[in-house]
């Protein structure tokens, strides 16, 4: 099997195409041919050496796959060769061995790259507005980065709880897929004042702020807040902010921390209980991932080169194309 591999932490250059041997099937595995990878911005994160999870080197990158399953150990019985199937580890390669108890058959209406994109950035939202912040209807949210993964996702399961949502981000395409998933409103972050903008849109400030950004946006938009909002610390692509605690302390605000990927390591079986109930929702038709884009598993250095730059509206996936 072909596989990209890091050989050391520092720069995405490093990333190797190898050639492996396929283990053998245990008991309890099986084996899939890999129809598409998710990328994630954690991805380049963690070969650069940025995330605060130091893989050991050389390692496997990527994590989230839809696969076709081409063979399953005898005492298999909930999986058939043939089966399209979901699984939150997998990575940038063109067949795993995963064991068959955390697979899941994925919803025929989601495509492949529906299904290998969905988990990290869906999940991160679901355990935000279930376990870390208080959700009401009708109340407003600001989304920033709304048109990348984690924030259109959390725009699509915001408006399915009920939530009123304006989605910032800095290209009409990205505001467009915000506004198709339900936003009332967008905010353009590079010609609009966000703070001020938010406060005309809600009257005086929005109820809740998701922000995997961070950056020089963050202070304007705890400001944003109205009385008794929370503020969700998801991700810092734009850099670490300093949130300054006066005005936190000013009419009540709270910051709430939003650490999805330290927590599923720690509660898999929690987790598992999740992806199941998201991809319930999706096949009900309430939620609606992006249909990502693609590049061959050779351009993947590129893909994330594009992510980083902001280029990419939506989601990545890898396709297993070797050149
Ligand atoms: N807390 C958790 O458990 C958790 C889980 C998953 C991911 N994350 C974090 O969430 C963050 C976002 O991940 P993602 O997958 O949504 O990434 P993404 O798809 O690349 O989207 C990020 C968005 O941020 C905006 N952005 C603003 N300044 C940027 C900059 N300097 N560089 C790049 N993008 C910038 C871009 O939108 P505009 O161009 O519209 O501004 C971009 O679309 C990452 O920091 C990731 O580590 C956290």
């Amino acid at each position: 099997m072909k596989a990209l591999q890091v050989q050391q932490l520092g720069s995405l250059d490093d990333i190797e195409m190898v050639e492996i041997d396929s283990p053998d099937l245990l008991p309890g595995q099986i084996r899939v041919a890999v129809l598409a990878s998710g990328l994630n911005y954690v991805d380049s994160l963690m070969i650069e050496g940025k995330y605060q999870i130091k893989p050991p080197v050389p390692y496997r990158p990527g994590s989230e796959i839809v696969g076709r399953v081409i063979e399953v150990a005898s005492d298999v019985t909930n999986i058939e060769i043939g089966d399209r199937v979901f699984s939150p580890s997998g990575g940038f390669a063109d067949e795993a061995v995963l064991s068959a108890t955390r697979v899941i058959p994925i919803p025929d209406q989601l495509s492949d790259g529906q299904g290998a994109t969905f988990m990290q950035s869906y999940l991160t939202a679901w355990f935000a507005f279930h376990k870390r912040a208080q959700v009401r209807e009708g109340a407003t949210m600001l989304v920033l980065g709304a048109g990348g993964g984690v924030g259109l996702a959390a725009v699509d399961l915001g408006v399915a709880l009920g939530m009123r949502v304006i989605a910032a981000a800095s290209s009409a395409e990205k505001r467009q897929l915000a506004l198709d998933r339900g936003a009332f409103a967008a905010i353009d972050v590079l010609n609009e004042d966000v703070k001020l903008r938010t406060r005309e849109l809600c009257g005086g400030g929005v109820d809740m702020v998701y922000d995997p950004v961070g950056g020089d946006l963050a202070e304007q938009c705890l400001r944003a807040l109205a009385p008794f909002g929370q503020y969700l610390v998801v991700g810092f692509v734009g850099g670490i902010p300093r949130l300054p605690a006066n005005h936190v302390l000013l009419t009540n605000r709270t910051v709430v921390g939003v650490d999805w990927g330290a927590w599923v390591g720690r509660n898999v079986v929690e987790n598992q209980g999740m992806l199941v109930e998201v991809l319930a929702e999706i096949a009900a038709g309430k939620l609606h991932p992006v249909e990502p884009v693609t590049y061959p598993m050779s351009k993947a250095v590129q893909a994330m080169r594009d992510l980083q730059d902001r280029k990419i509206a939506g989601k990545v996936a890898l396709v297993p194309l070797f050149d």
